[in-house]
């Protein structure tokens, strides 16, 4: 990767990003939003993102799911693109991970109201078996079969009330558990309340030098935010025709 100023002085961004500081108030973690859409703001091809990405993108999520305590996705993200169990960086970040005590890999949060996730999905296979199991997000009335299916391989957390999981208990949650870092992965639908809740602290953004045209959400999807969220300009990277926006919330 590049900066983009048009010096071709190549950059490795697992030194960038993990040196990058990420303090909060010392009341909830630190939030980052990772999503990438085509020119024209579309966030999938063909109901995935896979079609907009390429191997610097790949690479770029590596570095950032290494630097994260937790992945927080909504189900609707889950069930298209099929998770699996975070992997173990294989960049500086990780060898910086392991040496800090760290656990090797980020666990997984997933928020669900109707609990219709596939308990046999790869996303409940762990890499290991002495991992925690991915924490599921819901409320009090989520089906109870789809909880009892679920018992087994995750760890299911009620946060909120009549089907609506609440974003800010869930960073509670998660900052009481240690999280200091949380890479939210999406979907639209997930972004939007997060913004909303003045929760999200960085927006990582990949524009994918394609335009996809169709209905594919953008990057948040909800109504229109009552005060517009400000965003400062940190760091743009280049590679192969992608940007690679950092932006933090003002
Ligand atoms: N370009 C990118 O970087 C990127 C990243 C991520 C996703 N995507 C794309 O985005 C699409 C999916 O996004 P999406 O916006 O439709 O879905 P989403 O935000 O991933 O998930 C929505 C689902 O999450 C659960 N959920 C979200 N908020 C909730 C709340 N407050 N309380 C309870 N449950 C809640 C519900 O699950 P239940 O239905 O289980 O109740 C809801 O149906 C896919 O096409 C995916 O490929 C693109």
């Amino acid at each position: 990767m590049f900066p983009s100023d048009g010096d071709r002085t190549e950059v490795d961004p697992a030194f960038l990003l993990h040196d990058d500081v990420r303090q909060t108030d010392g009341t909830r973690p630190w939030v980052l939003l990772n999503m990438i859409s085509s020119a024209d703001g579309a966030t999938a091809v063909d109901g995935v993102s896979g079609g907009l990405g390429g191997d610097a993108d790949r690479r770029l999520l590596g570095t950032l799911r290494g630097l994260a305590d937790v992945i927080l996705v909504g189900a609707g993200t889950v069930r298209a693109e099929n998770y699996r169990s975070p992997r173990t960086p294989d960049d500086r970040v990780g060898v910086l991970r392991a040496t800090s005590g760290r656990p090797p890999r980020p666990r997984l949060a997933v928020v669900s109201a109707s609990l219709s996730l596939d308990p046999t999905a790869a996303m409940f296979t762990p890499v290991d078996p002495g991992d925690p199991p991915p924490l599921i997000y819901t409320t009090a009335g989520a089906p109870t079969d789809n909880r009892r299916m679920l018992a087994g391989v995750a760890e299911v957390v009620g946060a909120g009330e009549g089907g609506h999981v609440d974003v800010r208990l869930v960073m509670a949650d998660l900052f009481r558990r240690g999280a200091g870092v949380v890479l939210a992965e999406g979907g639209p639908s997930l972004n939007h309340q997060l913004v909303d809740a003045g929760l999200v602290d960085e927006l990582n953004l990949t524009i994918s030098p394609l335009l996809a045209g169709g209905t594919a959400k953008r990057i948040l999807a909800g109504p229109a935010l009552k005060v517009p969220a400000g965003l400062r300009l940190d760091r743009v990277l280049t590679d192969d025709g992608f940007l690679f926006c950092r932006y933090l919330t003002a």
